[in-house]
């Protein structure tokens, strides 16, 4: 068989996180974990089955395609194709909207957009949790970017339990994401090996617990549009997990000095009545949450900080779509 398709994904930002798994070859999480897909960092996937390839391939547009990212990809396919029962090698040629490897979730990108692509040209037509559930086989936070808007991924005991589903649609509120960047090269750990760190870490039983009590809280303040709710308890949430990372074995620290200097500036800017929350992933770079109308305001004020190279601004973004622009 010959197929071709085309997906693009929008990553997305956790406000209660996914860190530490209870399977790591399932990539099933400790803990439900819920976020927003940004609609301003996208990963665009082309996925060609072709009888004629002796070998899959893998490109990644204006990056360094590396051994183990390949690896991966490769492997995900191969998932593709047992479901499909097929054999046929592929040729994968994908973009970034964004900095790989910088905590901007580009694998939540790269595995959804993958995931639809692989799915479409395979011939596969699989329902939206079906396709949540491959995606989390390839990268756990990519099944959150599979659903339109705020999105919630249900723990779940099983691979077949465990899922992502809609909270609330892009439109239903106004939130804004600026991601501050301080750092675009790849970052030291990668957070898939910041799960399998996180079990030693005395303070991890703790956070799963408290990640527990938060998400109903954040699921509210979504539905609610409780701004201060939802920021209070991502801030929380996003300490609480680079708290585990520091106290793995060995300890991940992931803040830079630029890292701090934001989070001091934003509660700064709280306490002056500039409604502002932070977040941060696997990364240095500070996710800035705020509303519609003070965007421009935080953005400028970001931007004048020293170390910020760049500020990207998100909205609530889309779900995972097919395409007729492909790569190649
Ligand atoms: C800090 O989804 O990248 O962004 O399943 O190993 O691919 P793998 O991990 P990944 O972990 C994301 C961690 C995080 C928090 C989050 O997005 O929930």
């Amino acid at each position: 068989m010959t197929g071709k398709a085309t997906a693009i994904s929008c990553a997305n930002i956790a406000f209660i996180k996914y860190w530490g798994r209870r399977d790591h070859a399932l990539r099933l999480p400790l803990n439900s974990s819920i976020s927003m897909n940004l609609d301003a960092a996208t990963t665009t996937t082309t996925v060609a089955f072709d009888p004629a390839l002796a070998a899959d391939s893998l490109t990644i547009l204006d990056a360094d395609t590396t051994e183990k990212a390949a690896r991966r990809v490769f492997e995900h396919l191969d998932r593709v194709r047992d479901l499909a029962e097929i054999t046929t090698r592929a040729r994968v040629v994908s973009r970034n909207s964004f900095p790989m490897g910088a905590g901007i979730a580009s694998s939540a990108s790269a595995f959804a957009a993958l995931t639809a692509a692989a799915c479409a040209a395979a011939g596969l037509s699989l329902d939206e949790r079906a396709l949540t559930i491959l995606a989390r086989l390839g990268s756990g936070s990519a099944c959150r970017s599979i659903p339109a808007g705020f999105v919630e991924w249900h723990a779940g005991e099983s691979s077949a339990t465990s899922f992502a589903e809609q909270i609330a649609p892009p439109e239903h509120w106004d939130l804004r994401d600026l991601i501050a960047i301080v750092q675009t090269q790849h970052k030291e750990v990668e957070s898939s090996k910041g799960h399998e760190r996180a079990d030693p870490s005395p303070f991890a039983a703790a956070r799963v617990a408290a990640a527990e009590r938060g998400l109903p809280v954040v699921r509210r303040a979504i539905l609610q549009r409780d701004f201060e709710a939802l920021g209070e308890e991502t801030e929380q949430e996003a300490i609480r997990m680079h708290a585990v990372a520091m106290t793995s074995q060995p300890s991940v620290l992931y803040w830079s000095p630029e890292t701090v200097r934001i989070m001091h500036a934003v509660r700064a800017w709280r306490a002056e009545g500039l409604p502002a929350y932070f977040t941060i992933d696997a990364g240095a770079n500070v996710h800035v949450l705020c509303l519609g109308a003070d965007t421009d305001e935080i953005a400028g004020r970001l931007r004048a900080l020293d170390g910020v190279q760049d500020v990207l601004a998100n909205r609530p973004g889309p779900a995972t779509r097919l395409i007729d622009a492909h790569l190649f």
